[in-house]
């Protein structure tokens, strides 16, 4: 007989603990635990120690086992095959997680117009809006289709059965967070039931090798109902960034069973949905102005994708005894370390300034790629002297000022002249480039003596 008895799981980090304490023993997030249940008793572990009773899938050698299965199959919407690598394949479950109002919702029926478009059915199930709400948003970004299959539901049990009418090769659910099971007595919206719903629809899309993919909202802390503890449920985590006062939207892949989780899709919210930006050239460059103090470019590279970023900086001086620092768009740890580098090997001092460093254009750099642009930024805004036109910076910084080499050089630099950019700084052993003026650097003061960037 299996037993069902109450715990208190961690939305942060998923561990369980039998009362409720104010801490996560496990991860240290506060109040971050909430009620679930857990199955107890000799089911499961007679389960796991006896023998399956049922037939069973046997072993077999992997040149026999069939792999198109897991083929993908493309969206139609380019930027998120590009970020899935190739498709949705047939059976997965993803996550697109995103705060309120950053366009998933919008995403998702652009990609459920296109998947109609091209002769597959599809199912989207709103459980927040109505069908003429999701209609007239369709009719917006061009997403009308006879084989666009619209639902406003919240039921697990009743979506399956629709599943089983409508017979999609495509379902969306708007959102995880809205479906309930009526045989769970938990409220809507409460861990178990995000849970075990997402558990409900892995299972369906398994066993009809449909493609799911579920909206999942995220606050700004990251945090709410579940999306940590569907992470291990789902095959692939996609993550839908920007700054909502900016057009620019980032998709970016979390976790994927079926490829890479490096690349970068690129979107812009216009009046007729989201728009892939396929080159994003001049994007993070446009409103430039050359000749200020504390401008750098970066050759910066996200997945396959190279990228040409303006990284500014600001210092100002400061009366605090702690002086502020501040990090947009990267990491401030980074951050610090690089300020550290400067002061004890290149001699340059940030002590009594305010130091403010950002990527433009609402970007995230993520990549050590970009650490000699956002160096030489901060010595050309502490000294006051503007780096020249055209050059472009690429490489990490070591903690001895060493510049060391950075994955697919060429690739960057071959973008960064295509955008019309003349010169190059680079770590000394990248090589394999032409098109530019290139200067190889051993250590991050070569170019801070050649630039006039260092004081005295
Ligand atoms: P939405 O997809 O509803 O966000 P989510 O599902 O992540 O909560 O997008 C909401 C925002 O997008 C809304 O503020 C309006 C804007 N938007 C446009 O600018 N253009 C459009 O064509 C659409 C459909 C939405
Ligand atoms: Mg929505």
């Amino acid at each position: 007989m299996t037993r069902l008895r109450t715990i208190h799981r961690c939305t942060d980090c998923g561990v369980a603990t039998p009362r409720w304490v104010g801490r996560c023993p496990a991860c240290g997030a506060w109040n971050s635990l909430v009620e679930d249940v857990e199955e107890v008793g000799p089911s499961t572990a007679l389960a796991r120690r006896g023998t399956a009773s049922g037939p069973v899938e046997g072993a077999a050698p992997i040149t026999e086992v069939d792999a198109t299965g897991g083929m993908a199959r493309p969206t139609g919407v380019d930027e998120l095959d590009r970020v899935l690598g190739g498709g949705l394949v047939a059976g997965s479950v993803t996550l697109l997680g995103g705060e309120p109002g950053i366009g998933k919702s919008t995403l998702l029926l652009e990609v459920c117009g296109r998947a109609a478009g091209l002769g597959r059915r599809v199912l989207y199930v709103s459980g927040e809006e109505s069908r003429q709400q999701v209609r007239s948003r369709a009719e917006r970004v061009g997403a009308v289709h006879p084989e666009l299959w619209l639902a406003s539901e919240v039921s697990l049990p009743r979506i399956i059965t629709l599943i089983d009418q409508v017979h999609p090769e495509l379902l969306v659910i708007d959102s995880i967070q809205t479906l309930h099971d009526p045989e769970l007595d938990s409220a809507p919206g409460s861990l178990v039931q995000v849970r075990e719903c997402a558990n409900g629809l892995v299972r369906a899309a398994k066993q009809r090798g449909l493609p799911v993919v579920l909206v999942g909202h995220v606050t700004k802390d990251g945090g709410l109902a579940g999306p940590r503890v569907l992470e291990h449920v789902v095959d692939t985590v996609l993550s839908f960034e920007g700054e909502r006062h900016h057009a620019l939207r980032m998709l970016r892949a979390t976790k994927h069973r079926f490829g890479p989780t490096n690349e970068l899709g690129l979107f812009e919210m216009a009046e007729v949905g989201l728009v892939g930006v396929p080159d994003a050239g001049l994007l993070f460059l446009s409103d430039r102005r050359p000749g200020v103090p504390g401008s750098a470019v970066a050759a910066t590279v996200e997945g396959q994708r190279p990228l040409l970023v303006e990284v500014q900086a600001l210092v100002a001086p400061s009366e605090l005894a702690n002086p502020r620092r501040a990090a947009q768009g990267l990491d401030p740890g980074r951050l610090a370390m690089l300020l550290a580098v400067l002061e004890r090997r290149a001699g340059l001092s940030f002590a009594k300034a305010d130091v403010y460093v950002s990527a433009a254009g609402g970007v995230r750099l993520s990549e050590p790629g970009t650490d000699l642009a956002v160096c030489l930024a901060l010595a050309s805004a502490l000294t006051d002297r503007p780096l020249p036109e055209g050059l472009v910076a690429c490489g990490e910084v070591g903690l001895g000022s060493e510049l060391r080499q950075v994955a697919q050089t060429p690739r960057r630099l071959a973008e960064a002249a295509r955008l019309g950019f003349t010169h190059a700084v680079v770590p000394a052993s990248a090589s394999g480039f032409t098109g530019m003026e290139v200067v190889r650097a051993a250590t991050v003061l070569v170019p801070l003596l050649g630039l006039g960037l260092l004081n005295g």
